[in-house]
């Protein structure tokens, strides 16, 4: 089992959304998955010209010469792939948000309809998704639009994590806090690496409270 996550965070190894991340990969491994941590603020990256030239000219071939053709192997070769953003904007980052356009190499410009819901076909098979998303505030409203949007990944797992700016806090009693949380997170990606699910335990844990919002609040000294 290969497992990649690509970051979107602009603070790359720096940031919250690693933190979640890491644990998610270390429990993956520790079942004897193939891990992969990659960091596209770190990646040369272009904009989607829009031409689809990947459709109709050089099916699966991007025009466009930088980075992304290396990753759209590393995604096409993936069992499972993880894009893990924080919330900028009530949104994904720029960044996650350019990475997603670029994989339009990988779809077809066959419609499929679902349901009444009209949507691009798969040009091959397509590695199983997961979301991992931290939000700087409490509450889950700033989730609301990466749920909507990542309905179309149709993914396996969502870890959306609020309250995430306390994750890399140097504070022995956020950490300990913090540490509990993480021990669910590493499950989550130890189960998934084994048989593509997580047990009602690991996804209660994973969406329990991590601090009351008057506690979070003064923390962050909002
Ligand atoms: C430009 C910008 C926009 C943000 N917008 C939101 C937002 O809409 N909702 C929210 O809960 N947090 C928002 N945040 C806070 C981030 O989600 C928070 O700092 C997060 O922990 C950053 O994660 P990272 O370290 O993985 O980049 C924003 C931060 C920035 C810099």
């Amino acid at each position: 089992m290969k497992i990649t996550i690509f970051n979107g965070s602009p603070k790359g190894r720096n940031s919250n959304t690693n933190v979640i991340a890491e644990a998610f990969l270390n429990g993956a491994a520790s079942v004897g998955s193939e891990i992969q941590n990659v960091f596209l603020i770190d990646k040369k990256l272009h904009f989607c010209k829009g031409c689809f030239s990947c459709w109709f000219k050089t099916p699966g071939q991007c025009v466009l010469n930088d980075d992304m053709e290396d990753l759209l192997t590393l995604y096409k070769q993936s069992d499972v792939v993880c894009f893990a953003t924080p919330i900028y904007m009530w949104n994904m980052t720029a960044c996650m948000k350019n990475f997603l356009d670029r994989l339009i190499p990988v779809k077809s410009p066959h419609i499929e309809e679902n349901n009444g819901n009209f949507d691009m076909t798969n040009a091959s098979k397509m590695p199983d998704v997961v979301i991992i998303s931290n939000a700087g505030f409490p509450g889950e409203n700033n989730f609301h639009i990466m749920k909507e949007v990542m309905k179309a990944a149709n993914p396996i797992l969502e870890i959306y994590r609020n309250c995430g700016m306390a994750l890399r806090m140097n504070n022995e009693h956020i950490q300990r806090k913090v540490k509990s949380y993480l021990v669910f997170v590493e499950q989550a990606g130890a189960q998934i690496a084994s048989g593509l699910s997580v047990t009602d335990a690991v996804l209660s844990g994973l969406n329990a409270e991590l601090f009351p919002t008057d506690e979070y609040v003064r923390i962050i000294g909002g």
